[in-house]
């Protein structure tokens, strides 16, 4: 069962900006990396010119890769980046020495794009909801039938298709912008339902969130303040603002739900008035 901790008293909606939004991540990353070639190798030349100092091209790429680790920290990236960072320099060069074809990479490359449109420009990568999530969503909805949902980011589908099936007096619906993503999920629901869900393509900050009963999100800290401004300013009173792991810093929500998982998920609940 999920555990309701302790309730906590309304905030008031951060009006701040997010922070540092000039340059996404990953452009920081590539930089970090450019930077980092540029110094290494550099080095490595005027070494080299100067007292014929010779390094193997393995060293130099492992120096690359942590040389841009420490700038993309010191840049301010997550610590995550580190091993990516140091693994990218001798992957890509161990990749040129493969006898893969150049389209498999481009083919691999659009694939990830239509997956992860979102992951540069909203910082909000792919990640879906577990089973337990949806159990202790579906009991947070209004105990009422004809329920409005909807999910801003819907992935998969997999949540909205639980919800619908548990209630099949409700309307459902999702809204998706990564094009593979909203593809695999109108495919699932047009042929396997349930009929009650509705799916849309689109971006959900263009989307009007005043029909629904519950605006359900996963997605990542980044768009959590302006998301929940967006709630507050156009949600009924009453209606429910649930984000999965990610809370909204200035508004602590109203009832916070534990769900047994092994990531101990937390669903901040928030009830608008
Ligand atoms: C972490 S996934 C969550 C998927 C689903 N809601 C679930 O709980 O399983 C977040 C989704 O939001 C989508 N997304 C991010 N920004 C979006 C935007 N501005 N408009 C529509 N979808 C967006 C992403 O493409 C991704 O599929």
């Amino acid at each position: 069962m999920p555990r309701i901790l302790s309730p906590r008293r309304r905030g008031h909606p951060p009006t701040g900006d997010a922070p540092n939004r000039r340059f996404p991540p990953l452009i920081i990353a590539l930089l970090a990396q450019l930077l980092a070639a540029a110094l290494v190798f550099g080095a490595a030349a005027l070494l080299a010119a100067a007292a014929g100092v010779r390094f193997p091209l393995l060293a130099m790429l492992a120096a690359q890769g942590a040389v841009a680790a420490l700038l993309g920290a010191r840049f301010g990236l997550a610590n995550w980046w580190i091993p990516l960072h140091i693994a990218l320099p001798p992957a890509a060069a161990a990749a040129t020495t493969l006898p893969v074809p150049a389209w498999v990479y481009l083919a691999f490359f659009l694939v990830l794009l239509l997956v992860f449109w979102n992951s540069a420009r909203e910082r909000v990568p792919l990640y879906l909801s577990n089973r337990l999530t949806w159990s202790a969503l579906a009991r947070l909805l209004p105990d009422r039938s004809g329920i409005a949902f909807l999910d801003v980011g819907s992935g998969l589908g997999g949540t909205l298709a639980h919800l619908a099936r548990q209630r099949p007096r409700g309307r459902f619906a999702g809204i998706e912008s990564a094009p593979l993503l909203f593809a695999l999920s109108w495919l699932r629901l047009r042929i396997l339902g349930p009929a009650n869900v509705r799916l849309a393509y689109g971006d959900f900050w263009k989307q009007d969130l005043s029909p629904y009963d519950v605006v359900y999100c996963f997605l990542s800290p980044e768009p959590m303040p302006a998301l929940y401004r967006k709630a507050c300013a156009e949600m009924r009173p009453g209606s429910l603002f649930i984000s999965n792991s990610f809370e909204v810093p200035g508004a602590p929500a109203d009832e916070i739900v534990e769900v047994p998982d092994r990531r101990r998920t937390r669903l901040f609940v928030w009830r608008l008035h």
